[in-house]
């Protein structure tokens, strides 16, 4: 993950917890509307995706662990993590594109109503990507991949030649001669793995998918329905397919990209799909960029606009998150695929502890709180999510209080102690564990490896045989009960926290 250059150290920086009539008479434990359902509060733990899911893109006892572990904590809103909406093989990420996944939606929908006494709204998002390949071996590149051009023939003034000879003759050029022959695109290929834009235009499912998309997005939406879920999250955020549509980089010319307005056609057309297949009962909101946080990337003059259309359209909430995008992401290694969360646009999004002056703490505020004062100055009363090294609760008082955002997501604070928002609502925030903003979490993620939390994920490892584990065996899944808490001087308080009955249960009864 790149860092920023000054690398200044920022430690947790969580203030006093509140007394519980503090925590009763904050904004934050209030409720808040969300379309046509209510959260209890206004605390919400945003998509993460913990790679538990089967290879084909079933829920496996391991989401519902990771999930129900979330819910015993009573957030207002879970939304379940990134989950792709086509039938196709996707790896172990959660899949919702066919019937056949609905049984084990319902089931995690019962799991976290249960865990939660049904005080959490679990919701899901939905996400289309396209194409990405590993970056390849050079020799297999030039070997197969490459395909032989006039351009290539004329470069080398090798036209008379057999393909193999001029395959041997590319691979044994050097870098800089390379870059005098292959095309941006082959060279891109060559040195971070092949990539499909949304502007390759010549490539029939490229081209066709405003015709494809909104169709799959209500699908996948009508099976959520289906499944019990509380409503659905389309995912218009960081290096996905819906993303690439409302970015500045989109220069499509068939009327779905260019200038905002037909960046924001396709969203648009999803979200209206969408919202005739479940209905104008049923929440639908959308996450998408404050700031893409690249050259030439949309900016917050692009997020309010797209705040307002999607309000103006009728979502039911708008979440904000920022950056996360491939075309600064670092050269993979060969073998490996390109990861948009490892460049500068990435770290924008998962701040960590290493940071600049500003720190890692609240970076997409202002954006946040720009998209929402255009929403408000358009007559609507969306609410919008913030995020972004939350895991105060003055800082998220401070937010809401100032209308920065209507609610409170936090991700990795969520992580490191699922039951923060429960210690802060019932006066036990001294035993909450606070994330370090390590981003250990994050580069297991990268790898695609069982997402875990480096504070709690080898505590009292061997003391209980029935504990969760990650499929090897070697690390806790999910986090400790909430008797094993660490105070802010990295002291345990085992047993400080108090939990009636056993281990794990909630503070408070359904
Ligand atoms: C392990 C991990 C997985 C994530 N997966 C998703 C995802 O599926 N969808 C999404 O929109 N954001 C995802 N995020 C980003 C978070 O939702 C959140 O926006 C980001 O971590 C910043 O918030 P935080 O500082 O509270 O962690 C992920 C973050 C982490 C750490
Ligand atoms: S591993 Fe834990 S402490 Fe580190 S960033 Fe992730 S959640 Fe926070």
């Amino acid at each position: 993950m790149w860092i920023p250059p000054e690398r200044i150290r920022f430690d947790p920086d969580p203030g006093p917890p509140p007394s519980t009539e503090e925590a009763a008479r904050s904004m934050l434990f209030s409720p808040v509307d969300i379309g046509p359902i209510a959260l209890k509060q206004r605390t919400w733990v945003p998509a993460m995706v913990p790679w538990r899911a089967s290879d084909d893109g079933f829920v496996t006892d391991r989401v519902l662990a990771w999930y129900e572990r979330f819910a015993r904590g009573r957030p207002g809103a879970i939304v379940i993590e990134a989950t792709g909406i086509r039938d196709v093989p996707s790896g172990p990420l959660m899949r919702i594109g066919h019937d056949r996944f609905v049984p084990g939606l319902k089931e995690l929908a019962e799991t976290v109503r249960a865990a939660s006494g049904g005080e959490t709204r679990l919701m899901i998002q939905l996400i289309d990507f396209l194409s990405i390949r590993r970056r390849p071996d050079p020799k297999k590149y030039f070997e197969r991949f490459l395909r032989v051009t006039d351009a290539h023939r004329a470069a080398l003034g090798a036209e008379g030649w057999s393909e193999e000879a001029v395959r041997d003759k590319l691979a044994s050029l050097d870098d800089a001669e390379l870059d005098a022959i292959l095309a941006p695109r082959e060279l891109e290929a060559l040195r971070l793995g092949y990539r499909e834009r949304v502007t390759d235009m010549d490539l029939p499912h490229v081209r066709d998918l405003p015709q494809v998309l909104p169709g799959l997005f209500a699908d996948a939406a009508g099976r959520a329905r289906e499944a019990g879920l509380d409503g659905v999250e389309l995912h218009y955020a960081h290096a996905y397919t819906m993303a690439s549509f409302l970015s500045a980089t989109n220069t499509r010319d068939d009327g779905y990209g260019g200038s905002r307005e037909n960046r924001l056609r396709l969203p648009l057309e999803v979200f209206a799909a969408v919202r005739e297949r479940v209905g104008s009962d049923y929440p639908v909101g959308c996450r998408f960029l404050a700031d893409e946080c690249i050259e030439g990337g949309s900016h917050v003059e692009d997020a309010v606009r797209f705040g307002v259309a999607f309000a103006r359209a009728g979502m039911d909430f708008l979440s904000l998150s920022r950056g996360g995008k491939f075309d600064d992401a670092k050269q993979p290694k060969v073998g490996e695929a390109i990861y948009p969360y490892t460049g500068p646009s990435g770290y924008e999004c998962m701040p960590s502890a290493q940071s600049d002056a500003f720190g890692p703490f609240g970076r997409n505020l202002e954006a946040t709180a720009a998209v929402r004062a255009a929403v408000r100055a358009a007559g609507l009363e969306t609410p919008i999510v913030a995020a972004g090294g939350i895991h105060g609760f003055r800082q998220a008082e401070e937010i809401l209080q100032s209308g920065k955002g209507d609610i409170i997501a936090a991700a990795r604070q969520s992580l490191a102690d699922p039951d923060w928002f429960l210690k802060l609502r019932t006066g036990q925030g001294e035993g909450i564990r606070h994330c370090t903003y390590s981003n250990y979490c994050e580069g297991l993620d990268q790898k695609h490896k069982e997402v875990t939390c480096k504070l709690w994920d080898r505590t009292h490892l061997d003391d209980d045989p029935t504990i969760v584990k990650t499929a090897d065996g070697k690390r806790r899944g999910v986090a400790p009960p909430i008797e094993f808490g660490v105070d802010r001087a990295g002291k345990a308080t085992v047993g400080a926290v108090q939990a009636p009955g056993r281990a794990g249960t909630p503070l408070i009864g359904p």
